[in-house]
């Protein structure tokens, strides 16, 4: 089996934390890896613009000693003359021995992987899933915290949208004594599917409308931005920008032992005030980041075999109704479901049908 990398929920505790040692290993003593990935080929195929998840995929394997081919702008490969995802995947599958690939639309990572004879890692599929993100902040959050579990997390800004914080909700809900404080909007909450899976978990989580209410009882703030390339309208935009802002003010209200994360972009979700507070660990995290994707990228080539086990796939030919997924626009993708109590969860975007 290839060890793609779609979604974190399917490596072990174990396979984390190897992952998690090697970063660490690396971090302390780089020259011993500088030439670890020699003579092999990393694709970067970037649908959606990125700077640290994109830059730091080409730093990692550059540090390792390979090479990067791969494109920033599919309108500068054969995408803009309709090549559809399949052949592009079956075409640089056979150049490159990794591909990275981050893409507008929701389960385009597992449907890539479907046709790709290296491994695939998702670096982020729509408002789905972001696991390179997570397996950075899991990273940053073992250094500078020192501890993944027993740990009150608050998330705050576009939670729904937030693939970053869906992911992280998925990795840390394994831990024991990990507490969810989430903040946001009625509109911006954490998808139906994540609340489930914080449930499932025995995970503790509680809404609270402001960050003011928040801050003291937090260990963590993982601050997000609004993402406006997911809003339907700018109008909708605009009524949820700048409800959320993170200033000295409300990071006073802060343990001395907070650390702060944002996956990065930030708009205007973090005063630049605060930056210099140790506390405010986000200029670090993206640093931590290219260490976690080293470590990725040479378990994945020395072909770790990361375990799936999601469940019995069976198809239903009606397909998902989510027109986010993937499965709309490459129409060819069997319609893969599991089946879960009356539901059928989507096997690409994790999207539920009631049955
Ligand atoms: N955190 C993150 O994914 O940043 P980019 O969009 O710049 O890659």
């Amino acid at each position: 089996m290839l060890n793609h990398i779609i979604d974190l929920e399917l490596l072990s505790f174990s396979d984390l934390q190897e992952i998690i040692q090697l970063a660490g290993k690396i971090m302390k003593n780089p020259k011993k890896y500088s030439e670890a990935c020699k003579g092999k080929i990393l694709a970067t195929l970037f649908y959606e613009p990125s700077t640290r998840t994109q830059m730091s995929f080409q730093t990692a394997m550059l540090r390792l000693g390979g090479s990067v081919i791969g494109f920033d702008d599919p309108m500068n490969s054969s995408v803009a003359k309709g090549e559809s995802l399949k052949d592009t995947i079956k075409i640089m599958s056979g150049y490159a021995d990794i591909i990275a690939m981050r893409h507008p639309l929701e389960g385009s990572a597992k449907g890539a992987s479907l046709y790709s004879s290296v491994p695939v890692i998702n670096a982020g599929d729509g408002g789905h899933l972001h696991p390179t993100q997570t397996l950075t902040d899991v990273v940053t959050l073992h250094n500078e915290k020192g501890r993944l579990n027993h740990l009150n997390i608050g998330l705050c800004g576009d939670l729904k949208n937030g693939r970053t914080v869906h992911s992280l909700i998925k990795t840390m809900s394994h831990f024991e004594g990990n507490k969810f404080i989430l903040i946001s909007t009625p509109e911006l909450g954490v998808p139906k599917y994540i609340k489930d899976i914080m449930d499932e978990q025995g995970c503790e989580y509680v809404e609270i409308p402001t960050l003011q209410e928040a801050m003291p009882l937090l260990d963590v703030l993982y601050m997000t931005r609004i993402q406006r390339e997911r809003f339907a309208s700018e109008e909708e935009y605009l009524a949820q920008k700048g409800v959320f802002v993170l200033d000295a003010q409300k990071l006073s209200l802060g343990k001395e032992s907070l650390k702060v994360l944002h996956p990065l972009p930030r708009v205007d979700e973090i005063d630049v005030e605060v930056d210099d507070d140790p506390r405010c660990v986000y200029f670090k995290q993206a640093v931590y980041g290219m260490y976690a994707r080293m470590a990725l990228i040479l378990l994945t080539l020395e072909g770790a075999k990361y375990s799936y086990a999601k469940g019995k796939v069976i198809i239903d030919e009606t397909g998902c109704p989510n027109p986010k997924c993937i499965t709309h626009t490459e129409g060819y993708m069997p319609k893969e479901f599991r089946k879960k109590g009356n539901v059928l969860i989507c096997e690409y975007c994790d999207f539920q049908k009631e049955l």
